[in-house]
């Protein structure tokens, strides 16, 4: 659990790390060669000791070092996930891909749903088919056989995240030339990409909506920090307005908030944003905002929790379409408990914003709780925040550095 006192400042200077969602796609990435992998900077998250555990059981050798986390492939020989650890991390997913393109085989669970809602992975079935892939479902089980894997045209409905990224890792290692059409677009991708062609791979275009792999037959191995993380840097950039503060973020990648910058300063905040480097300012009065989430280069999903607690410190009303996933509001519920005006309808989130008072809240899920965190920083008074795991999943010691942002929050259990 947090223990926070609201009404301090967030204030000072933080360094971003690693982003969880390009390190998860690229450990899973690891199984595809022989050859040991360090990745600098691992970040230090529930997910990632997850994802890093069900390697281990594949037989990788796991090993700390002073640079990050060293993955060595070479002797990994199954094929079949672990249920238990696939079950407790849903993008466990992503080792589809890998597994196909390593050993032609995989057999994982069909991961659940989660609190954000059902998670299909039907366009995930869909590119690996299109490769060439026999997959049979049954009994919450998918078996894979890549007998047959090839590179092909896939087109996906829509610009999933997670189904480009395996496409993209099924492909890497069949012959012949695959072209994703409607990729996702999100940086994680372009990062997912310059891992596979440091380890040798031959993948153009991540980033965009096509993306192309040429297959190759071997890969080496490689040292790679990853992207820097745009979700906990918006998360800290919408705490430090919630709260009217000052915050220097470093080793961001500036071009990657684009969507988040231009709303903040709509909302009125100051910033002065360069390559690598973004500083705000929350002084004067700020005015509510209009956030519709869409996939990247658009307003991003992960921040709308966030952006909605900020909405509640914000006189006035703003307005919040959620249009990627179809139960992304529960965070809206524990505000309420904090004295937030939300109307809530399908998609849409109209905020009232104002005086937020502390109080005891729940986390539901991991940007939800993040949510929760900001606006007990912001509210009057003492606010106790249950089920804080949820968001170690996402952020490493999320209280530490607050703490040394100037806000008052301690975790008590
Ligand atoms: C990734 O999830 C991220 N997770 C999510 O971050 C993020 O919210 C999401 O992309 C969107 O940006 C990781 O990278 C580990 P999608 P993913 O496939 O790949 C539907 C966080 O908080 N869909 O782009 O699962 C799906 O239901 C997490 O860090 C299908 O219909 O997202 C959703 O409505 C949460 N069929 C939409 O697409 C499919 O086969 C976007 O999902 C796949 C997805």
């Amino acid at each position: 659990m947090y223990r926070v006192i609201g009404g301090r400042r967030i204030a000072g200077e933080v360094r971003v790390g690693c982003a969880k969602n390009a390190v998860l796609p690229i450990l899973a990435a690891t199984i595809l060669t022989r050859e040991p992998v360090t990745i600098e900077d691992c970040p230090e998250l529930s997910d990632v000791k997850n994802m890093l555990a069900i390697l281990e059981t594949l037989g990788c050798h796991i090993q700390a070092t002073p640079e990050g986390v060293r993955i060595d492939a070479g002797c990994a020989g199954r094929y079949e996930m672990p249920e238990h650890l696939s079950k407790q991390l849903r993008s466990s997913i992503f080792m589809l891909g890998p597994l196909i393109g390593r050993f032609r085989r995989a057999k994982v669970t069909y991961p659940g749903g989660c609190e954000i809602g059902q998670r299909p992975i039907d366009l995930h079935l869909k590119g690996l088919r299109a490769l060439g892939v026999t997959i049979r479902e049954e009994h919450g089980m998918i078996y894979c056989d890549g007998q047959k894997l090839r590179g092909a045209e896939v087109y996906l409905d829509f610009p999933s995240v997670g189904a480009t990224e395996n496409v993209m890792m099924a492909a890497v290692l069949a012959r012949g030339e695959t072209t994703i059409h409607n990729a996702a677009r999100e940086p994680e991708i372009r990062d997912l990409q310059d891992f596979i062609n440091c380890l040798g791979g031959c993948v153009r275009g991540g980033g965009t909506d096509c993306v192309r792999i040429r297959g190759v037959s071997t890969l080496s191995g490689a040292h790679y920090r990853p992207l820097s993380d745009r979700i906990v840097a918006g998360t800290l950039l919408a705490a430090a307005a919630a709260t009217r503060g000052e915050l220097t973020l470093r080793d961001v990648v500036s071009s990657d908030l684009g969507a988040v910058t231009d709303k903040l300063r709509q909302a009125g905040c100051d910033l002065q944003v360069e390559e690598d480097k973004i500083v705000l300012s929350a002084q004067g009065k700020l005015k509510p905002f209009e956030i519709s989430t869409q996939p990247f280069p658009g307003f991003p999903t992960d921040l709308q929790a966030q952006f909605m607690a900020l909405a509640c410190a914000i006189e006035g009303a703003s307005v919040i379409v959620e249009n990627v996933f179809e139960n992304r509001f529960a965070h809206a519920a524990q505000l309420r408990r904090m004295g937030a005006d939300i109307f809530l309808s399908n998609r849409l989130a109209v905020v009232r914003g104002g005086r937020l008072q502390g109080a005891q809240v729940q986390a539901g899920d991991l940007r939800g709780g993040a949510a929760l965190v900001i606006a007990a920083l912001a509210a009057e008074g003492e606010s106790v925040i249950e089920n804080v795991e949820l968001i170690d999943r996402g952020y490493a010691s999320l209280e530490k550095t607050l703490s040394r942002l100037g806000a008052q929050i301690r975790r008590i259990g």
